[in-house]
């Protein structure tokens, strides 16, 4: 159509100026067709990519065909469909520069027909686009799956540059899809760092762009309480605001500024609004018993010792927690959990759970007394205190299901006897989800070693903002499995869905959530809507994919991280010594986490970076490394050398001690050198060190090598266990 309309004005504007003869008039003619011709020839056609993240299920092209976009195409509607023709209107006019016409559905359409059809599908939040030449349909199992049809065809479209119009074409064929999970979340944790209501909303666009439809609000924490509750005013009248914050990791120096915020119940109400139409699910989450700083700050009476207690300015566990024995705070967290319930329609309310510790429990006579009253024993497995607070979880389950709703807690509610229906959110690894699993607990994957995105994505955290450590590139969360080996097939569908969390004691500004966000949550969302076969996944074709993903990060201003456009390749090796690749043989055995290949990653030449789980490490926790290397035939030697990595965030500390012997038969050794390493500083940065061992030459044929670890110090959260030692390439020269 808008070729021939072409054709006719550009013919029409010679005729005008050249008023000409017939024969001459056949010439122009001729001489437009050229002129079409070659404009068509020269010129690249924007075409529709359906090859978008995450990837529909069924693919279907016709062999030609195609449906044209332009600014005179309409959106007609079935009833209910309202908001997504609106949606599709504006995201075409975001991408090709111009709104379409929506109107509801005559029955007559030209253009692209939005419907319902429940019967065609077996699962929801199902899609089908139909494309042809006239018309493009886009058939739902309800409304969730006309808009994940919208977001495929709105990913799929050709980005017009600025300030121009572009008609898409549209290939002609069939797609087909549905999501794995029906549960496919993203957490936020405005607590730490306070994220404005804009900025959350722009949060909950980023889920609804990667077919998300869970968003887990962290809306209490030590640091601070974010949501008004009108029995309770002091929550966010003191509660919501510190008066500083730590400055760097020593946990000594903090700033004066005062921070905070707090999201009132109108405000909420409005977001819940805002989420639904995108058909994303608002779970809000008090953070409980544990991590209630900032309620005890403003009820000191909520404690175990009655305060006072400050909004907490540093970062970490604290031990001052609600009070399980005084039934006035169990009528404080229900009047919460109401007003909480008052707000967010949510199937699902988070209550938390995690890091409480126990200690003001078992000091507290009323904690105690209640311990008595309850008849609760401890066993082999947990103590009183731990069942105690089961007793406080289990109480909260049933305040949220006398509404009709359902409990998620962190895997710590399974330390206990944890209520039969609540939801086990994973996140300390897998292994608390699959025992959730084989209770026949419902439970969504989230765990840290693939799923916290508050950690670095690049190996080389100086080109980085700064953030809590850690190494979790892009390549990891694709790697990720959410449905374990162990568990049949019956219990695999208790995995009712996957997410992935942002804390933010790092992260301060929403620019930077979005840099760790994307593309880690690209990733994600391949996985929670295909979950792809692990055999079939392919690394580069999903990058590829990402490419257009990038463009429309570009197009909304997301910020994002870009170090999988530009990977950069790493040959750290070292130079060939005594050592290279000569048998070698572990007297301890590494971690098993961390043992890689084994004790041959410690002579093949190629050496660690920063990122301790690149497998070129070995690691080591509660025992030393403990190394002997055969070279084969004696040898002149004079110097050891090894590195070792420092990660104090992740419990990885430089060695204490080191020391060489060295032995003729391989029986008898002798120490030819010693080294004390003074234990590293928060003062001190991060990072990859070499240590070096002199001795008077020898000449020997076997070389044993021994590092040995620092316990944690007190300035560390960790104080009191053994610090981590990695240590990678040992040369011997
Ligand atoms: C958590 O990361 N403490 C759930
Ligand atoms: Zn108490």
């Amino acid at each position: 159509m808008a070729v021939l309309n072409r054709f006719f004005f550009i013919h029409k504007v010679f005729l005008f100026i050249f008023a000409p003869n017939p024969l001459t008039m056949k010439k122009i003619s001729l001489f437009c067709f050229a002129v079409l011709l070659l404009s068509a020839c020269t010129q690249q056609r924007a075409e529709a990519n359906y090859d978008v993240i995450p990837q529909p299920k069924e693919v279907n092209l016709n062999a030609d065909g195609h449906f044209l976009i332009t600014a005179t195409t309409k959106v007609y509607y079935e009833e209910g469909l309202e908001r997504e023709a609106q949606f599709l209107s504006e995201y075409v006019n975001d991408i090709l520069g111009y709104p379409l016409q929506t109107m509801a559905f005559d029955g007559q359409a030209q253009g692209i027909v939005l419907k319902q059809v429940p019967e065609d599908f077996d699962k929801a939040e199902a899609y089908e686009m139909e494309v042809t030449p006239k018309l493009v349909t886009i058939k739902g199992s309800d409304a969730a799956g006309v808009f994940y049809g919208v977001q495929t065809l709105r990913k799929s479209l050709p980005i017009a540059p600025e300030d121009t119009k572009l008609p898409a074409f549209l290939p002609c064929g069939t797609i087909r899809d549905w999501p794995e999970f029906a549960y496919r979340g993203m957490h936020l944790d405005p607590c730490r760092h306070f994220m404005d209501l804009d900025s959350v909303k722009i949060y909950i666009d980023m889920l609804a762009l990667h077919n998300m439809n869970q968003f887990h609000f962290h809306l209490s924490e030590d640091q601070g309480w974010r949501i008004e509750i009108k029995k309770y005013p002091e929550l966010t009248k003191v509660g919501a605001y510190r008066d500083g914050t730590v400055i760097g990791r020593n946990g000594r120096l903090y700033d004066s500024i005062r921070h905070g915020g707090f999201y009132t119940q109108e405000q909420l109400r409005d977001l819940v609004q805002y989420a639904a139409e995108r058909h994303v699910n608002i779970i809000p989450e008090i953070d409980l018993p544990g991590h209630m700083q900032a309620a005890l700050a403003s009820y000191p009476w909520l404690g175990c010792t009655g305060g006072p207690y400050e909004v907490w300015k540093r970062w970490g566990v604290s031990d001052d927690v609600l009070c399980a024995g005084n039934e006035e705070t169990m009528l404080f967290v229900e009047d919460v959990l109401n007003e909480v319930m008052d707000i967010f329609p949510s199937p699902y309310i988070h209550i938390g759970g995690d890091e409480c510790p126990k200690v003001r429990w078992e000091q507290c006579p009323k904690c105690q007394a209640k311990i008595k009253e309850l008849g609760i024993k401890a066993d082999d497995r947990f103590s009183k205190e731990d069942y105690l607070q089961s007793y406080v979880m289990n109480r909260m389950a049933k305040v949220v299901e006398a509404r009709g709703r359902r409990v998620i807690g962190w895997d710590e509610i399974l330390e206990g006897n944890v209520s039969e229906t609540a939801i086990i959110m994973s996140w300390r690894g897998t292994e608390g989800g699959i025992e959730a699993a084989k209770k026949g607990h419902d439970v969504i994957m989230t765990p840290a070693s693939h799923l916290y995105f508050d950690y670095y994505q690049s190996e080389d955290p100086a080109t980085e903002p700064s953030c809590v450590g850690g190494y979790l590139p892009v390549s990891r969360v694709y790697e990720f499995r959410p449905l374990p080996k162990e568990l049949t097939p019956e219990q695999q569908k208790h995995i009712i869905g996957v997410q992935a969390n942002i804390w933010t004691e790092y992260i301060k500004s929403f620019h930077h959530v979005q840099y760790m966000a994307m593309p880690r949550m690209d990733a994600l969302s391949e996985i929670q809507w295909n979950n792809p076969d692990p055999e079939s996944r392919d690394f580069d074709a999903f990058v590829e994919r990402c490419r257009h993903m990038a463009q429309l990060y570009d197009l909304y201003d997301y910020y994002y991280a870009k170090q999988i456009f530009n990977p950069q390749v790493y040959t750290d090796t070292v130079a060939p010594n005594l050592a290279t690749r000569k048998p070698i043989f572990l007297r301890e055995e590494p971690n098993e986490k961390y043992a890689s290949k084994g004790a041959v990653i410690l002579n093949d030449g190629e050496m660690g970076r920063i990122a301790y789980t690149s497998g070129r490490w070995l690691g080591f926790w509660g025992q030393p490394l403990d190394a002997v290397i055969d070279l084969e035939e004696p040898a002149p030697m004079s110097h050891v050398r090894f590195r070792s990595l420092v990660n104090k965030g992740a419990w990885i500390y430089n060695p204490s001690h080191a020391s060489v012997m060295v032995s003729d038969d391989g029986e008898n050794f002798r120490e030819v050198a010693q080294l004390d390493i003074p234990i590293t500083t928060w003062m001190d940065n991060d990072g990859n060190f070499t240590y070096e061992l002199e001795f008077e030459p020898v000449t020997a044929r076997y070389v044993e090598v021994i590092v040995k670890d620092h316990m944690l110090p007190e300035d560390h959260d960790g104080y009191g266990y053994p610090a981590w030692i990695f240590v990678d390439e040992i040369e011997v020269f």
